[in-house]
C-alpha cells in the first residue's frame, strides 16, 4: 500500500470511527493524530519518498488531520446538543403542577387583638406606657386603695416573691406608677401580662394579659368613659354594637361599672356566644377614686379621670370562637395558621 493509500485509510477509519463514537473522542485522538498514533507513524516514512512526492503526501497528510480534527470538532457538539437535550427533557419542570406552599409564619390571636385594640385607643389620642411584670405590692394593691384584708392579697391568688414584692395580678399597678411620674392631662393605655395563682382550665390561666387604660384630665365625667368605651366597642367588635354599664365595685374605682357590649353574633337577640343573655361581659371601668388620684399625688378636687381594664384572652377567644384558653399558649401549629 502506498503511503498515499495508507492516508486515505486512516482518514476514512478515522471518520467512521468518530462518527460512530458515543462518548471518549479523546481515545481516537490518541489513537490516530497522537504522538505514537497511527498519523504520526505514516508519517516517520516520509523519509523514504522522493523529493517530488514529499509535499504531495505531506499535504494529503496535512488535509487528513484537518479532515479528522473538524469531524471530531462537530461529533463534539453534536454530542453536547445531545446531552443537553436529554438533560431538558430528563429536568423539564411542569409549572402546572400544584406547588409546595412555603410555610409562613402567622400573628399569634393574641398579638392580633392586642394590635387592634393599641391602633384603636392610639386612633383616640391614647399613648402606650409599659409596667414591670414583677411589681411592689405597693403598686399592684396598696396605690390602688386595696385594703390589707382583701382577698386578692390572698397566697391563694397572688404569686408573692418577697414579703413586698409580687407578680402582678392587674395591669392597674401602670396607673400608680403613671400617676406618679405624669402630671394631667393623662390618656395612656398599657397592655401586658398578669398573674394569678389560678390552676389551668379552660377559662383560667396562671398567666394572662390585660390592657388598662387611664384618662385624667380637669371635668372628666363617666360620659368620657362611655364614649371612649363606646367608640371601642363599635370598631372592635362592628359599628352596631351597643354597650351597657352595670352597677360594680373594684376599689380603685367610684362608681364602678361592669361593661357588656351588644352580642355581636345574634346582634342581641340572644345566641349560643352569649348564653341567651344578648350581652357580653367585657370590662371593668370607673371613675378613679379620689383616694387613688390623692395617693398619686393628682388633687382630687382639680382633676377627675376614669379607668377601664380587659382581658385581651378573653376578647381573644369571644372575636374568634376559641372555646379553651389553652389553645392560646400550647402553639399547636394546627391552631396558630388558622389566624
Ligand atoms: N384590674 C381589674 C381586674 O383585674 C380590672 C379593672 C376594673 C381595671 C376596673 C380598671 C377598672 O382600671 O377601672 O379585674
Amino acid at each position: 500500500m502506498s503511503m498515499k493509500e495508507n492516508l486515505e485509510q486512516i482518514r476514512s477509519e478515522a471518520l467512521a470511527a468518530i462518527a460512530a463514537d458515543g462518548a471518549d473522542l479523546e481515545a481516537l485522538r490518541v489513537k490516530y493524530l497522537g504522538k505514537k498514533g497511527e498519523l504520526t507513524a505514516v508519517l516517520r516514512g516520509m523519509g523514504q519518498l522522493t523529493p517530488e512526492e514529499r509535499p504531495v503526501v505531506g499535504q494529503i497528510a496535512n488535509e487528513v488531520r484537518a479532515d479528522i480534527e473538524a469531524a471530531m470538532t462537530a461529533r463534539k457538539e453534536t454530542l453536547a446538543a445531545e446531552a443537553l437535550e436529554r438533560r431538558l427533557k430528563e429536568e423539564k419542570l411542569d409549572v402546572t403542577m400544584p406547588g409546595t406552599a412555603a410555610k409562613m409564619g402567622h400573628v399569634h390571636p393574641l398579638n392580633l387583638v392586642q394590635r387592634d385594640l393599641e391602633d384603636i385607643f392610639i386612633g383616640l389620642g391614647f399613648s402606650i406606657e409599659e409596667g414591670p411584670e414583677v411589681e411592689y405590692d405597693y403598686y399592684n394593691f396598696q396605690a390602688l386603695n386595696i385594703p390589707e384584708e382583701h382577698p386578692a392579697r390572698d397566697t391563694q391568688d397572688t404569686f408573692y416573691i418577697t414579703e413586698k414584692m409580687l407578680l402582678r395580678t392587674q395591669t392597674s399597678s401602670v396607673q400608680a406608677r403613671v400617676m406618679e411620674n405624669k402630671k394631667p392631662p393623662i390618656r395612656i393605655i398599657s397592655p401586658g401580662r398578669v398573674y394569678r395563682s389560678d390552676a389551668m382550665d379552660a377559662t383560667h390561666s396562671p398567666l394572662f394579659h390585660q390592657l388598662e387604660g387611664l384618662v385624667i384630665d380637669k371635668g372628666i365625667t363617666m360620659g368620657d368613659l362611655r364614649g371612649t368605651l363606646d367608640t371601642f366597642a363599635k370598631q372592635e367588635f362592628g359599628s352596631d354594637t351597643r354597650i351597657r354599664f352595670r352597677p360594680h365595685h373594684f376599689p380603685f374605682t367610684e362608681p364602678s361599672a361592669e361593661v357588656d357590649i351588644s352580642c355581636f353574633v345574634c346582634g342581641g337577640k340572644g345566641c349560643r356566644l352569649c348564653k341567651n343573655e344578648g350581652w357580653i361581659e367585657i370590662l371593668g371601668a370607673g371613675m378613679v377614686h379620689p383616694h387613688v388620684l390623692e395617693m398619686g399625688g393628682i388633687d382630687p378636687t382639680v382633676y377627675s379621670g376614669f379607668a377601664f381594664g380587659l382581658g385581651v384572652e378573653r376578647i381573644a377567644m369571644l372575636k374568634y370562637h376559641i372555646d379553651d384558653i389553652r389553645h392560646l399558649y400550647e402553639n399547636d401549629v394546627r391552631f396558630l395558621s388558622q389566624f
